[in-house]
């Protein structure tokens, strides 16, 4: 079979940018991407794409209505299509069995059951949502239960390693593509047809190809790997600002060593996205069900070391203002949960917002790409607040840093965005109330240039000159 037309089922953040940059790179390939939100679609179709990527608007420009078509007729696409990627949300489950920690399978299942309705011809189903290990098998038993005479179909695992705000680089140049398949005539020649249709830009010997579960781990691993480096640096955050170390000369010097390696060594306010946290839980709860104990134990202390860095920034801040924040005017500059993103899923913004909510403050929140309905509904989320007009009350949203920073006793920067390294904070100084306090849960700005213009500033594993020693330290430091 030669891969003429690819359908793809999710129209989100894995399926919108890599359809597109598969259809840049194959234009003798159809790309058609299918989603049930209409909304989706309609904003795919618009000049307003439903997400923010850097370059991907350039990338859909060039090739929507050329090979790529983005369409509610999911149906069509499906009967149409020789190769069928699944990238489906698969949230963690909220209620039932493995409540909060396995993933939730139930739009992966729906997108298979659809196929199997509707297929006439055989397919190549590829999984590129992250799901459990062994997900494909259960993906293949919707699909052979159901199966009609002469079709056939190969499933793959094919993981997504496109890290927001980088996504169109992370495609176009991935430092690996996975494919894992069958052991078995048919499953090798579905290997084969999906690394033809990489091998228009990646070059064959950065496609790796392996067994089905190896690649389904693989995917899990890789983000467990990633999210371990941020929680260990995390965790030494913390030992720096009690001694006076300072983790960027910590995180240098580590990451000199080449076994280690610099990349994903930046403290921070705790990670975000979509994919750590789930991902983690989502080993954490297989590795229960395989009563494998001490290693879901050893996985689940990377997600309680990112709970314990969001509640010790926020708990900063707090005890800072003089341990209260009740009726105080606080800016959250950035929302999203990194820069060049407008995606907000587990943005640590939320739960610094939160618990300052919690403790009766009036925020003033701005990001530059963040929707303000969205802001607004995740701050009034049940897992946030049980007061959800209190809430609202109590938040006001901004178009600009500098209106969201006026008349406020602090700033709490919680999104590395560039833009925030380049305001005026002479500017904002003068129109803070005074003492005027910013904590850089980025450590991106410049804070001797902050502090000489008058601000407290407090940052992430460093401490500052007027940054107060807590009392126990105190006698440890002076040895
Ligand atoms: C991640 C993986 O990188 C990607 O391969 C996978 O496909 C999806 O999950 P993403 O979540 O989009 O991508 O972004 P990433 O750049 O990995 O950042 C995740 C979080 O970690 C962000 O909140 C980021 O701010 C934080 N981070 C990252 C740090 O706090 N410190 C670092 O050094 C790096
Ligand atoms: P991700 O970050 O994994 O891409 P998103 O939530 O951004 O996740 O996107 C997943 C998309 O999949 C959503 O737009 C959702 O509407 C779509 N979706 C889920 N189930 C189906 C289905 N059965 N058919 C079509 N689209 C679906």
């Amino acid at each position: 079979m030669v891969i003429k037309k690819v359908c793809c089922i999710g129209a989100g953040y894995v399926g919108g940018p890599t359809c597109s940059v598969m259809a840049l790179k194959c234009p003798n390939i159809v790309v058609t991407v299918v989603d049930k939100s209409r909304d989706r679609i309609a904003q795919w179709n618009s000049d307003k794409l439903p997400i923010y990527e850097p370059g991907l608007d350039e990338v859909v420009k060039q090739c929507r209505g050329r090979n790529l078509f983005f369409s509610t007729d999911v149906n069509t696409a499906i009967k149409e299509a020789d190769l069928i990627f699944i990238s489906v949300n698969t949230p963690t489950k909220t209620s039932g069995n493995g409540r909060g920690r396995a993933a939730d399978l139930k739009y992966v299942e729906g997108a298979a059951r659809m196929i199997a309705e509707v297929a006439t011809s055989s397919k190549i189903v590829v999984e590129k949502s992250t799901v459990p290990v062994k997900a494909a098998e259960s993906i293949l038993t919707i699909l052979m239960a159901n199966q009609k005479p002469g079709v056939t179909y190969q499933i793959l695992s094919n993981p997504e390693f496109l890290a927001e705000g980088t996504a169109i680089n992370d495609l176009v140049h991935a430092d690996r593509v996975l494919i894992g398949g069958e052991d078995s005539p048919g499953g090798q020649a579905a290997i084969e047809e999906l690394c033809w249709v990489y091998e228009h830009w990646i070059c064959r010997r950065n496609i790796i190809t392996m067994n089905t579960w190896s690649s389904e781990l693989s995917k899990l691993a890789a983000n467990a790997f990633l999210a371990q480096r941020i929680s260990s640096i995390n965790s030494l955050s913390a030992v720096c600002e009690s001694t006076g170390a300072d983790i960027s000369e910590v995180a240098r010097a580590v990451g000199l060593d080449s076994r280690i390696g610099p990349k994903f060594l930046q403290a921070s306010v705790g990670f975000g996205g979509s994919c750590f946290q789930k991902d983690i839980l989502n080993l954490v709860y297989i590795c229960e069900s395989l009563n494998l104990h001490e290693v879901a134990t050893y996985w689940q202390q990377v997600i309680d070391m990112n709970d314990y860095q969001k509640s010790r920034f926020a708990s900063r801040v707090i005890e800072s203002l003089f341990n209260t924040v009740s009726g105080k005017q606080i800016a959250i500059l950035g929302f999203a949960f990194k820069k060049d993103t407008g995606d907000t899923r587990e943005s640590p913004a939320i739960h610094v917002a939160g618990k300052l909510l919690l403790e009766g403050a009036k925020l003033h929140v701005y990001d530059p790409k963040v929707e303000h309905e969205q802001i607004m509904e995740d701050l009034t989320h049940p897992s946030i607040t049980e007061e959800p007009e209190e809430v609202r009350k109590n938040v006001v949203l901004y178009n600009d840093p500098y209106s969201a920073t006026s008349d406020t006793h602090a700033i709490v920067l919680c999104t590395e965005w560039d833009e925030f390294v380049k305001l005026d904070y002479r500017r904002i100084y003068n129109s803070m109330m005074k003492p005027a306090y910013i904590f850089d849960g980025r450590k991106i700005l410049d804070h001797e240039k902050l502090e000489k213009i008058g601000f407290t500033v407090q940052t992430i594993g460093k401490r500052l000159s007027r940054t107060v020693v807590p009392r126990a330290w105190a006698s440890i430091v002076q040895v």
